[in-house]
Protein backbone atom coordinates (compact mmCIF):
# COMPACT_ATOMS: atom_id res chain seq x y z
CA UNK A 1 0.00 0.00 0.00
CA UNK A 2 1.56 3.62 -0.89
CA UNK A 3 0.74 5.04 2.54
CA UNK A 4 3.45 8.00 1.72
CA UNK A 5 0.45 10.89 0.76
CA UNK A 6 -1.30 10.64 3.89
CA UNK A 7 2.02 10.10 6.18
CA UNK A 8 3.06 13.31 4.92
CA UNK A 9 -0.09 14.90 5.36
CA UNK A 10 -0.76 13.60 9.05
CA UNK A 11 2.89 14.73 10.21
CA UNK A 12 2.26 18.46 8.07
CA UNK A 13 -0.85 18.66 9.80
CA UNK A 14 0.40 17.38 13.58
CA UNK A 15 4.12 18.84 13.29
CA UNK A 16 3.82 22.27 15.70
CA UNK A 17 1.72 20.57 18.59
CA UNK A 18 3.92 17.52 18.09
CA UNK A 19 7.24 19.14 18.51
CA UNK A 20 5.57 21.61 21.61
CA UNK A 21 5.10 18.47 23.17
CA UNK A 22 7.40 16.27 22.62
CA UNK A 23 11.05 18.38 21.95
CA UNK A 24 11.99 19.36 25.48
CA UNK A 25 11.76 15.12 26.25
CA UNK A 26 13.70 14.05 22.52
CA UNK A 27 16.01 16.71 22.85
CA UNK A 28 16.48 17.08 26.97
CA UNK A 29 20.12 15.75 25.94
CA UNK A 30 21.66 13.85 23.19
CA UNK A 31 21.62 10.50 22.19
CA UNK A 32 18.13 9.78 23.45
CA UNK A 33 16.03 6.51 22.35
CA UNK A 34 12.54 6.24 22.27
CA UNK A 35 9.44 7.27 24.37
CA UNK A 36 11.35 6.74 27.73
CA UNK A 37 14.30 8.61 26.82
CA UNK A 38 17.01 6.45 27.68
CA UNK A 39 20.01 7.48 26.84
CA UNK A 40 22.61 5.54 24.11
CA UNK A 41 25.22 5.31 26.92
CA UNK A 42 22.92 2.86 29.06
CA UNK A 43 21.78 1.09 25.59
CA UNK A 44 24.96 0.54 23.53
CA UNK A 45 23.72 0.57 20.63
CA UNK A 46 24.98 3.02 18.41
CA UNK A 47 28.35 2.95 18.60
CA UNK A 48 31.64 5.91 17.04
CA UNK A 49 29.75 8.39 14.27
CA UNK A 50 33.06 10.47 14.17
CA UNK A 51 33.83 10.60 10.69
CA UNK A 52 31.24 8.54 9.01
CA UNK A 53 28.49 8.90 7.00
CA UNK A 54 24.83 8.83 8.51
CA UNK A 55 21.33 8.84 7.14
CA UNK A 56 18.86 9.68 10.34
CA UNK A 57 15.30 8.25 8.32
CA UNK A 58 12.65 10.21 9.41
CA UNK A 59 14.71 12.56 10.91
CA UNK A 60 11.45 14.76 12.38
CA UNK A 61 13.14 17.90 14.23
CA UNK A 62 16.53 16.57 14.09
CA UNK A 63 17.14 15.85 18.23
CA UNK A 64 19.29 13.19 17.12
CA UNK A 65 21.07 14.28 13.92
CA UNK A 66 22.19 17.29 15.35
CA UNK A 67 23.68 15.56 18.45
CA UNK A 68 25.56 13.20 15.74
CA UNK A 69 26.34 15.91 13.18
CA UNK A 70 28.18 17.86 16.48
CA UNK A 71 30.28 14.90 17.04
CA UNK A 72 31.51 14.99 13.61
CA UNK A 73 29.47 12.36 11.82
CA UNK A 74 28.57 13.75 8.21
CA UNK A 75 24.95 14.11 8.82
CA UNK A 76 21.96 13.66 5.60
CA UNK A 77 18.71 14.11 8.10
CA UNK A 78 15.57 12.67 5.81
CA UNK A 79 12.21 13.06 6.29
CA UNK A 80 8.82 12.88 4.36
CA UNK A 81 7.12 15.98 6.01
CA UNK A 82 8.17 19.62 5.41
CA UNK A 83 6.65 20.80 8.38
CA UNK A 84 8.96 18.44 10.22
CA UNK A 85 11.99 19.41 8.08
CA UNK A 86 10.87 23.14 8.88
CA UNK A 87 11.56 22.19 12.73
CA UNK A 88 14.74 20.86 12.04
CA UNK A 89 16.15 23.37 9.71
CA UNK A 90 15.27 25.91 12.44
CA UNK A 91 16.59 24.58 15.42
CA UNK A 92 19.94 23.81 13.52
CA UNK A 93 22.79 25.59 15.35
CA UNK A 94 26.24 26.58 13.30
CA UNK A 95 26.67 22.79 12.80
CA UNK A 96 24.65 22.79 9.69
CA UNK A 97 23.79 19.24 7.70
CA UNK A 98 21.36 18.84 4.46
CA UNK A 99 18.05 18.04 5.02
CA UNK A 100 16.10 16.05 2.12
CA UNK A 101 12.60 15.64 1.51
CA UNK A 102 11.89 12.15 0.60
CA UNK A 103 10.43 8.77 1.93
CA UNK A 104 11.94 5.67 3.45
CA UNK A 105 10.89 3.05 0.87
CA UNK A 106 12.05 5.33 -2.00
CA UNK A 107 15.47 6.62 -0.53
CA UNK A 108 16.57 9.27 -3.03
CA UNK A 109 20.49 7.89 -2.77
CA UNK A 110 23.00 6.05 -4.72
CA UNK A 111 24.12 2.61 -3.20
CA UNK A 112 27.30 3.13 -1.18
CA UNK A 113 26.18 6.38 0.00
CA UNK A 114 26.55 5.68 4.15
CA UNK A 115 28.10 4.01 6.52
CA UNK A 116 25.01 3.97 8.86
CA UNK A 117 21.27 4.49 8.55
CA UNK A 118 19.29 5.01 11.74
CA UNK A 119 16.07 5.81 13.39
CA UNK A 120 14.22 6.27 16.42
CA UNK A 121 10.19 5.66 15.78
CA UNK A 122 10.82 7.20 12.05
CA UNK A 123 11.32 5.96 8.44
CA UNK A 124 10.83 1.98 9.53
CA UNK A 125 7.76 2.53 12.02
CA UNK A 126 6.04 4.94 9.31
CA UNK A 127 6.99 3.17 6.21
CA UNK A 128 6.09 -0.63 4.93
CA UNK A 129 9.41 -2.47 6.28
CA UNK A 130 9.61 -4.92 3.30
CA UNK A 131 10.17 -1.92 1.28
CA UNK A 132 12.48 0.36 3.69
CA UNK A 133 14.39 -2.17 5.28
CA UNK A 134 16.04 -3.06 1.89
CA UNK A 135 15.87 1.16 0.63
CA UNK A 136 18.23 1.12 3.82
CA UNK A 137 20.36 -1.78 2.75
CA UNK A 138 21.10 -0.76 -0.65
CA UNK A 139 22.37 2.76 0.73
CA UNK A 140 24.79 1.49 3.28
CA UNK A 141 28.22 0.32 2.01
CA UNK A 142 29.82 -2.61 3.23
CA UNK A 143 30.09 -3.34 6.71
CA UNK A 144 27.70 -0.13 7.38
CA UNK A 145 25.30 -0.85 9.71
CA UNK A 146 21.27 -0.31 9.87
CA UNK A 147 20.08 0.46 13.79
CA UNK A 148 16.51 1.11 14.48
CA UNK A 149 14.05 1.88 17.56
CA UNK A 150 10.40 0.84 16.83
CA UNK A 151 7.39 -0.20 19.24
CA UNK A 152 7.30 -3.58 20.51
CA UNK A 153 4.37 -6.22 19.38
CA UNK A 154 4.08 -6.38 22.92
CA UNK A 155 3.64 -2.66 23.40
CA UNK A 156 0.78 -2.59 20.14
CA UNK A 157 -1.36 -5.82 21.33
CA UNK A 158 -2.08 -4.77 24.47
CA UNK A 159 -3.03 -0.63 23.47
CA UNK A 160 -6.41 -0.24 24.57
CA UNK A 161 -7.71 2.09 21.68
CA UNK A 162 -10.72 2.72 23.85
CA UNK A 163 -8.89 3.96 26.77
CA UNK A 164 -6.43 5.10 25.35
CA UNK A 165 -3.37 3.40 26.99
CA UNK A 166 -1.28 0.06 27.31
CA UNK A 167 -2.81 -2.64 29.63
CA UNK A 168 -1.73 -5.92 30.73
CA UNK A 169 -4.80 -7.19 28.64
CA UNK A 170 -3.91 -8.45 25.02
CA UNK A 171 -6.47 -6.20 22.72
CA UNK A 172 -4.71 -6.33 19.21
CA UNK A 173 -4.09 -10.14 17.61
CA UNK A 174 -0.05 -10.51 17.26
CA UNK A 175 -0.53 -11.95 13.53
CA UNK A 176 -2.09 -8.98 11.86
CA UNK A 177 -0.23 -5.91 13.59
CA UNK A 178 1.32 -5.54 10.51
CA UNK A 179 -0.64 -2.12 9.46
CA UNK A 180 -1.98 0.42 12.26
CA UNK A 181 -4.43 3.03 11.13
CA UNK A 182 -3.28 6.27 12.51
CA UNK A 183 -6.56 8.54 11.17
CA UNK A 184 -7.16 10.03 8.12
CA UNK A 185 -5.57 7.31 6.17
CA UNK A 186 -2.42 7.36 7.77
CA UNK A 187 -0.44 4.13 8.57
CA UNK A 188 1.82 3.05 10.70
CA UNK A 189 3.33 -0.43 10.33
CA UNK A 190 4.46 -3.55 12.69
CA UNK A 191 5.99 -7.07 11.94
CA UNK A 192 5.97 -9.88 13.72
CA UNK A 193 9.40 -10.64 15.81
CA UNK A 194 10.02 -13.71 13.29
CA UNK A 195 9.17 -11.26 10.29
CA UNK A 196 11.29 -8.30 11.73
CA UNK A 197 14.42 -11.28 11.23
CA UNK A 198 13.26 -12.28 7.59
CA UNK A 199 12.97 -8.49 6.45
CA UNK A 200 16.36 -7.96 8.19
CA UNK A 201 17.77 -11.34 6.69
CA UNK A 202 16.05 -11.02 3.31
CA UNK A 203 17.83 -7.16 2.65
CA UNK A 204 21.15 -9.22 3.45
CA UNK A 205 21.99 -7.87 6.78
CA UNK A 206 23.73 -9.42 9.68
CA UNK A 207 21.41 -9.21 13.34
CA UNK A 208 24.03 -8.09 15.49
CA UNK A 209 22.05 -7.57 18.28
CA UNK A 210 18.57 -6.93 19.37
CA UNK A 211 18.30 -4.93 22.58
CA UNK A 212 14.78 -4.07 24.68
CA UNK A 213 15.37 -0.95 26.37
CA UNK A 214 14.11 -1.15 29.86
CA UNK A 215 13.08 1.87 31.74
CA UNK A 216 13.50 2.32 35.15
CA UNK A 217 10.30 1.56 37.19
CA UNK A 218 10.20 5.74 37.88
CA UNK A 219 11.10 6.58 34.28
CA UNK A 220 7.84 8.28 32.32
CA UNK A 221 6.52 7.25 29.00
CA UNK A 222 6.81 10.81 26.87
CA UNK A 223 4.09 9.85 24.70
CA UNK A 224 1.52 7.11 26.16
CA UNK A 225 0.27 6.31 29.59
CA UNK A 226 0.25 2.98 30.62
CA UNK A 227 -1.30 0.65 33.29
CA UNK A 228 0.55 -0.23 35.54
CA UNK A 229 2.91 2.79 35.36
CA UNK A 230 5.46 0.83 35.08
CA UNK A 231 4.79 -1.54 32.55
CA UNK A 232 8.12 -0.99 30.77
CA UNK A 233 10.03 -1.63 33.33
CA UNK A 234 8.03 -5.02 33.65
CA UNK A 235 7.43 -6.32 29.71
CA UNK A 236 9.77 -4.56 26.44
CA UNK A 237 8.10 -1.38 25.05
CA UNK A 238 10.63 -1.37 22.31
CA UNK A 239 12.72 -3.31 19.82
CA UNK A 240 15.94 -1.73 19.00
CA UNK A 241 17.77 -3.82 15.93
CA UNK A 242 21.70 -3.50 15.16
CA UNK A 243 22.78 -5.13 12.11
CA UNK A 244 25.13 -4.56 9.43
CA UNK A 245 25.89 -5.27 5.54
CA UNK A 246 28.63 -7.67 5.30
C1 LIG B 1 7.99 10.04 15.60
S1 LIG B 1 8.81 11.00 14.39
C2 LIG B 1 10.47 10.40 14.49
C3 LIG B 1 11.45 11.52 14.62
C4 LIG B 1 12.04 11.66 16.01
N1 LIG B 1 12.90 10.56 16.34
C5 LIG B 1 10.92 11.78 17.00
O1 LIG B 1 10.73 10.86 17.81
O2 LIG B 1 10.20 12.79 16.95
C6 LIG B 1 8.29 10.22 12.88
C7 LIG B 1 8.84 10.94 11.66
O3 LIG B 1 8.76 10.08 10.53
C8 LIG B 1 8.43 10.87 9.41
N2 LIG B 1 7.89 9.99 8.38
C9 LIG B 1 6.63 9.50 8.26
N3 LIG B 1 6.55 8.69 7.21
C10 LIG B 1 7.78 8.67 6.64
C11 LIG B 1 8.33 8.01 5.50
N4 LIG B 1 7.60 7.19 4.74
N5 LIG B 1 9.62 8.22 5.21
C12 LIG B 1 10.38 9.05 5.97
N6 LIG B 1 9.92 9.69 7.05
C13 LIG B 1 8.64 9.50 7.38
C14 LIG B 1 7.45 11.87 9.94
O4 LIG B 1 7.31 13.00 9.12
C15 LIG B 1 8.04 12.19 11.31
O5 LIG B 1 8.89 13.30 11.24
Amino acid sequence: MNSIPANRRLWNRISRAYQQEHDPHIGAAPRLWGMYALPDAQLHAMGEVTGRRVLELGCGAGQWSRALAAEGATVVGLDLSEAQLAAAAEAMGTVRHPLVQGAAEQLPFAADSFDLVFCDFGGLSWAPPHLAVPEAARVLGPGGRLVFNVASPWFEACYDEAAARVTTTLRQDYFGLDTIAEGDGATSYQLTYGDWVRVLRGAGLVIDDLIEPRPGPGTPNGYNETDPPDWAHRWPAELLWVTHKP
